[in-house]
């Protein structure tokens, strides 16, 4: 059976023009009411099962929290059907519904009425809200003075203890500390494993992906992705590293261009042995020049933000400016702060380069199947240099890539794991 069902629902909102400033302007101007239509949703259709738990993922102003007002009847759609079955319970913006005069009881009480609870039922259940909320001390305290997660305390122990069918949660938990949020998603796994229908707004998508059994992906006002929690989430998630890629190739930072390319002649010895005295993290000879480092996924598409589990394409593009024999590259990996998480060389993996002639230009892809970094930004340094360890040229972490994250793991490795218990 259909808990929810939302049919070809589109919702806009009147955007004013910007006020006249003077009086006799609003006076003139007062016919004109001047504004534009903005379409915060365009055709949505959804259904959500009784029982089901589906989390709306999506970025800031897609219209998330413009659903769950429709679905509560704060706001109404201009065109479409909605449709809510059973006792609906909504945590919504902060403080909405409360009264900031009274006390944190009397607000349990109007709050708890407005959800269709006799005068009687909410007495029955008042101790058990205000045990759940931590509140007792400031309970009979205007909440006015309560904080931004004390008043999340209070609308969440009062939207839950209502016993709703349906409940609705946009992104408000993140105001809580970290113990009442694991709190909250525990009370919500409980009323999931009782059959209450949840709606959850979050972009704590570690949480959406344990607590929802689908994901619906709003993006400027449309479904974009519908279906398994994982598959959504990632899809997203490579969404929005593809979208900082592009933004970081605008601003050129991918193909980080080394600025000063040496363009002295290796003829003259005095000038290419010494250090480039401009850049203090570039050094060597240059008889093989490292013209550029840029990392791209195994279609050999350019990246800048990598999924953690994602492969990865290190390209050492280089230049030979003089012929060299067994010439030998290496990188090396360090988080932002400078801890060197792995180096490595062709000479170590024996990967065996012969000769790199005078003008050859040639690339060297160090391939990386699984990254298993945790999420950061990570500085790469490239080198490459003979057998003896002279160096021709070493770049020293002048290269740069993201990782983002599904999980809330710390550290830098993602060690490949499996938990047990054994008694
Ligand atoms: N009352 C309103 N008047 C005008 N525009 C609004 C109003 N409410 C929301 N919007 C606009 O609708 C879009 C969607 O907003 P919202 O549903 O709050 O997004 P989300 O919750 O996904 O961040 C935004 O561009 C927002 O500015
Ligand atoms: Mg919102």
């Amino acid at each position: 059976m259909d808990a929810i069902s939302i049919n070809n629902v589109t919702k806009s909102f009147k955007i004013f023009a910007e006020r006249t400033a003077t009086l006799k302007d609003r006076i003139i101007n007062r016919r004109k009411n001047k504004y534009q239509k903005f379409t915060a949703l365009e055709n949505i259709s959804l259904t959500i099962q009784q029982g089901q738990t589906v989390g709306f993922l999506g970025r800031n102003g897609s219209g998330k929290s413009t659903l769950l007002k429709l679905l509560t009847g704060i706001l109404y759609p201009d065109s479409g059907e909605i449709e809510v079955k059973g006792k609906v319970s909504s945590l919504l913006e902060l403080g909405a519904g409360f009264h900031p005069d009274f006390t944190g009881k009397e607000n349990i009480f109007m709050n708890a009425a407005i959800l269709g609870l006799t005068k009687k039922e909410i007495k029955k259940k008042l101790n058990e809200i205000i045990s759940f909320s931590e509140l007792k001390e400031y309970i009979d305290n205007p909440v006015r003075n309560y904080s931004s997660g004390m008043y999340m305390r209070l609308a969440f122990s009062v939207a839950i203890m209502v016993e709703p069918d349906v409940l609705l949660i946009d992104e408000v938990l993140a105001v809580g500390d970290a113990a009442f949020q694991q709190k909250c998603m525990d009370q919500l796994l409980k009323m999931k494993a009782k059959g209450t229908t949840i709606v959850f707004v979050s972009h704590d998508l570690g949480a959406m992906e344990k607590l929802c059994d689908r994901v619906v992906w709003i993006s400027k006002g449309i479904v974009r992705s519908d279906g398994e929690p994982k598959k959504v989430i990632d899809q997203y998630l490579a969404h929005l590293a593809n979208e900082e890629n592009k933004r970081l190739i605008d601003e050129s930072l991918v193909n980080s261009r080394i600025n000063e390319q040496v363009n002295e002649s290796v003829e003259n010895e005095e000038t290419t042995r010494s250090i480039d005295n401009k850049d203090p993290g570039r050094w060597g000879n240059q008889y093989v020049q490292i013209d550029n480092v840029y990392f791209t996924d195994y279609n050999h598409q350019s990246k800048f933000s990598f999924l953690a589990d994602e492969q990865m394409i290190i390209k050492i593009r280089y230049k030979g400016n003089k012929e060299v024999e067994n010439p030998i590259f290496g990188i090396a990996i360090h988080t932002i702060d400078h801890i060197h998480c792995y180096g490595t060389n062709t000479f170590i993996d024996y990967f065996k380069i012969n000769r790199i002639k005078e003008q050859e230009e040639g690339t060297i892809n160090f391939k990386i199947p699984t990254l298993n970094l945790c999420s950061g930004t990570y500085l790469v340094t490239a080198a490459v240099h003979d057998e003896h360890g002279n160096q021709f040229d070493f770049h020293d972490k002048k290269f740069s890539f993201m990782i983002t994250s599904l999980t809330k793991d710390v550290g830098i490795v993602k060690v490949p794991h499996t938990w047990e218990q054994n008694v």
